[in-house]
């Protein structure tokens, strides 16, 4: 089954962070094999059950035998980081010729500190983005809205933009925080 696989097969890791190593399913090309601490691992299955719609969908999570801090093994629904980036790119240079500060959409993590001028702030970006997307690229509005809701309902407080990918149903989903 899928998890024996990180002790039978020859890996190439698909992505390093400083706590996790990821790699590819050999099996199911839609999973990804993640290992790091098993507790950590855990809380992040729960927070993934409870919360569908804004993380990557952890299958199971068993303990695992590895150097140091590597005690835990998952399977992970995969997602491309590359998509996401590419269309996160296009967004970008989107708004800035519309003369809109492209980091804008970041602040919606900070929005919950209730700092008024933040959030008129953020609105007004948000507002003039919307209408001008609108009129001149229906598939970027699309992606600007899934890419808020997603970071909306982001707990952690590591968020950057190599933590979310796009699930096989066109979801922006984010896999660590
Ligand atoms: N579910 C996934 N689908 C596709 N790629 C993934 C997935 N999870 C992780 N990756 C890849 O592995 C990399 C590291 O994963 P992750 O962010 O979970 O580890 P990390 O050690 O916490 O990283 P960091 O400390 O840099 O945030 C990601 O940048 C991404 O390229
Ligand atoms: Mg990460």
């Amino acid at each position: 089954m899928g998890l024996d696989e990180i002790k039978t097969k020859k890996k190439r890791a698909l992505g390093r962070g400083r706590e996790k190593i990821t790699y590819r399913s050999t099996i199911n090309p839609n999973m990804v094999l993640k290992i790091g601490s098993y507790n950590e691992l855990m809380s992040y299955k729960e927070k993934s059950e409870k919360h569908p719609n804004i993380y990557a969908k952890i299958f199971e999570v068993r303990k695992y035998n590895g150097d140091g801090w590597y005690t835990g093994v998952a399977i992970m629904e995969k997602v491309d980081t590359k998509k996401f980036l590419s269309k996160l790119r296009k967004l970008e240079s989107t708004l800035e010729s519309f003369n809109v500060n492209k980091y804008f959409i970041w602040n919606v993590t900070n929005l919950s500190i209730n700092d008024q001028n933040f959030e008129d702030r953020f609105n007004e970006n948000y507002n003039k983005s919307v209408k001008l997307l609108e009129k001149h690229d229906t598939e970027m509005l699309d992606f600007m809205i899934k890419f808020i809701n997603c970071l909306r309902g982001v707990l952690g407080g590591d968020v950057h933009e190599w933590q979310f990918g796009i699930d096989k149903d066109g979801n922006i989903k984010c896999f660590d925080d």
